[in-house]
């Protein structure tokens, strides 16, 4: 039987944990799951009670991995008393650049499942919702089939492993909404509403979550990582990594990479540098070309120049120096990228999937993407810089990082992030676009901006 735990990784960069059977035969399968460890981290915590459970999650302080980062035990002991409790798990994963849920779910989906179960258990979960984006067709049938086998196993269902603990499992494909990832919005699309987050307080998942009742709400990555916690104890988790930022994440590294991808990594001790250019990872940029900028955590995120090239990749590092780990989706732009033209079709992505409950994020979106169209199509005046920064103040007093929230969820606060990162750091190229009226890039070399398709 191989173990997981040893599969060996490069030292430098970590062991490989979630995405340890990546590249295996059939790896979504039952067979290959079980030959590989498969639910014996599930049997060996229907042996423990579920408070022992509960605390080697906490030992582990493993942060979720949908964005917030938020602690998974902690979440799990906010939770009202009340009966029933659900687990929801979250695989919307609908964000421009995002991609590492999807390739969980595609490649290892019997851990996913493994991971909620474990959680079910802790928790005592009445019922477990898979909220999964409704254009991952593959994923959705791999994730449906290894559900099937699952209940076969026993691992689902009535007196699972002869255990006495019984939980039934659903797979839910989402309408295709990013704001249906925000958490409250989700539990509003699971009642069969429209995907409208819920204001908060009172509408906390864990104290009014799905149909009223106490919900955890988990990332799929967040949860696949409990297998492992399981089998090997929180102290195995909890020796890599470094500060709050413990175990290994997945990194979706996409843009002007040589080799653009999923990376798992012991993320605390490596930088983007090495991320970006190390040559068993991102490769370096092609054609040689320099760096100019580097989306962090996911288009929600302010942007980094090369002088943050040394940051560790550590959430608490990033968050330091003033933007966010996010999902750990990372965009890198050379040289050649046009600033206008990024900036404006990352606000374009905002203003398309705001919600429109919330003055600020609907009509704020609507005028900044309309004012960038305007620059991008060579009709801008000097005087928009100044305008967008003032429509971005409406959106986030200050324009602060973090920011002050004026919305009921973070996506309208999201929305000046790309804007302000890119007037205050490219300037001078946004007064070049104004002034010669077009893009001050030939043509050839924007058609390798990923920023351009
Ligand atoms: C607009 C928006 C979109 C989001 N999309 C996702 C998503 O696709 N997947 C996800 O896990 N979390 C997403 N989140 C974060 C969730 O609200 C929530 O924090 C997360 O699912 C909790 O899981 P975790 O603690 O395991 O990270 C989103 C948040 C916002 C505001
Ligand atoms: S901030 Fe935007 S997406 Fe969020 S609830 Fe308000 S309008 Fe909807």
């Amino acid at each position: 039987m191989t173990d997981v735990a040893q599969r060996p990784g490069d030292p430098k960069l970590g062991p490989h944990i979630v995405t340890s059977r990546f590249g295996l035969e059939r790896s979504w399968s039952l067979d290959a799951y079980l030959a590989t460890g498969g639910y014996e981290g599930l049997r060996k915590a229907l042996a423990m009670t579920p408070e022992q459970v509960h605390e080697e999650t906490l030992g582990s302080s493993i942060l979720g991995r949908g964005g917030a980062g938020f602690d998974a035990g902690r979440k799990w002991g906010m939770l009202r008393k009340a009966s029933p409790v659900y687990l929801v798990v979250n695989g919307d994963e609908s964000e421009p650049a995002t991609f590492k849920d999807h390739a969980l779910i595609e490649s290892d989906p019997h851990q996913l499942i493994e991971g909620a179960l474990i959680c079910a258990y802790a928790i005592g979960a009445a019922q477990v919702f898979l909220f999964v984006r409704g254009e991952m067709a593959l994923g959705l049938e791999r994730l449906q089939s290894a559900l099937n086998e699952a209940y076969d196993h026993g691992a689902v269902g009535a007196d699972i492993f002869g255990s006495g603990f019984s939980v039934d499992v659903v797979v839910h494909p989402g309408a295709g909404a990013y704001i249906c990832g925000e958490e409250t919005a989700l539990l509003e699309s699971l009642e069969g509403k429209r995907g409208y987050p819920r204001i908060k307080p009172p509408y906390y998942p864990a104290a009014i979550g799905l149909y009223g009742a106490p919900t955890v709400v988990n990332n799929v990555e967040t949860l696949s990582n409990l297998p492992f916690v399981m089998r090997h104890g929180h102290d195995a988790f909890f020796a890599l990594g470094d500060g709050r930022s413990r175990g290994t994440k997945m990194l979706a590294l996409s843009g002007h990479v040589r080799r653009p991808g999923n990376y798992e990594l012991e993320f605390a001790k490596v930088s983007f540098r090495e991320l970006i250019f190390d040559q068993a990872l991102g490769g370096g940029i092609p054609g040689d070309r320099k760096l100019k900028a580097f989306i962090p955590g996911g288009v929600s995120a302010p942007w980094f120049g090369p002088d943050h090239l040394d940051l560790s990749l550590a959430n608490e590092k990033i968050a330091e120096a003033g933007s966010m780990a996010g999902s750990g989706a990372v965009t890198v732009m050379d040289e050649a990228t046009c600033m206008v033209r990024a900036v404006w079709r990352i606000t374009r992505f905002f203003h398309r999937e705001s919600c429109g409950q919330c003055t600020p994020c609907r009509e704020g979106s609507g005028w900044i993407e309309k004012i960038m169209r305007r620059i991008e199509d060579g009709q801008g005046r000097e005087s928009d810089l100044d305008l967008l920064m003032d429509v971005c103040d409406n959106i986030v007093p200050g324009v602060s990082w973090p920011p002050a929230q004026t919305t009921i969820c973070v996506l309208g606060p999201s929305i000046p992030s790309s804007v302000a990162s890119g007037i205050r750091m490219f300037r001078d190229e946004f007064l070049d676009h104004i002034r010669q009226g077009h893009c001050p890039f030939p043509p050839d070399r924007l058609q390798e901006s990923p920023a351009y398709a």
